[in-house]
């Protein structure tokens, strides 16, 4: 059985609307060039979705958010629902980041709230997890993730879990040029995979620190699905560069 591939850029907080719409003019314009079977996804800020959205009609790359709220509407001030995405075509939404877990309260349990929101909703949560350096250095690194992930899909069916998608990132891995081992990302990978019915056909991703070099050694794993790319994804040119490497597994 195969399963789906993705790469999904997350752009944190980096680029206007315009800098978006002239990322766009770039990238989509390699397009043609780039394997047909990996599905990409672009999540910019909230301030970028409506230039993306209508940028990216018709060329087959699907839109995604940063975060969303649980509630679809009410007084939640500053917050995006997942109505508000839907009217821009936005398909996924990243949950659980670990940035937003450090800086911005997100918690096992909003994260979940959040994925039953965005899974009654339509839109494909993509539920990050991954432990810290000391979380490694103690030897509780398994024991993390998969408590995150039972956590985030908890009161999910596993008929459901087909639907959704992981991100294994490692937090001492992100932003840091230091990726994790190809083969050790696969075994973590694998770990989750494990650790609830429903999950084979779900994609993982590996994420910190991928770029155009190494991104090939983790799509040769067997549990490696594709990437959630930060930093390397702020450039079209070479965004395009590495779903091109994405492709070349052995
Ligand atoms: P990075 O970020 O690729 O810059 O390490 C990945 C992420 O945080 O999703």
């Amino acid at each position: 059985m195969s399963v789906r591939r993705l790469v999904v850029a997350n752009w944190k907080m980096n680029k206007t609307a315009a800098e978006t719409a002239e990322y766009l003019d770039i990238f989509l314009a390699q397009l043609p060039s780039l394997p047909s079977d990996v599905e990409i996804v672009l999540a910019p800020p909230f301030t970028s979705i409506a230039r993306a959205a209508s940028k990216i009609k018709g060329f087959g790359v699907r839109l995604g958010a940063q975060t969303m709220h649980w509630e679809l509407r009410g007084a939640y001030t500053g917050e995006i629902s997942a109505p508000m995405l839907l009217e821009f075509g936005v398909s996924h939404v990243i949950l659980g980041h670990s940035e937003r877990r450090a800086y911005c309260d997100e918690t096992d349990r909003t994260v979940n709230l959040k994925v039953h929101t965005a899974l009654q909703q339509g839109i494909v949560p993509i539920v990050a997890v991954g432990e810290t350096l000391a979380q490694r250095r103690a030897g509780i690194t398994d024991d993390h993730v998969v408590a995150q992930t039972k956590a985030a899909f908890d009161g999910v069916s596993a008929g459901a879990l087909p639907g959704v998608v992981i991100a294994y990132e490692p937090i001492w891995a992100i932003g840091t040029g230091e990726n994790c081992d190809p083969v050790e990302a696969n075994r973590v990978m694998a770990t989750i995979r494990s650790s609830l019915q429903g999950l084979d056909e779900t994609p993982i991703l590996y994420g910190g620190s991928m770029n155009t070099d190494n991104v090939g050694a983790y799509a040769a794993q067997p549990d490696i699905n594709g990437g959630l790319i930060g930093g390397a994804s702020l450039d079209p040119n070479g965004f395009a560069q590495l779903i091109r490497s994405a492709a070349v597994s052995p």
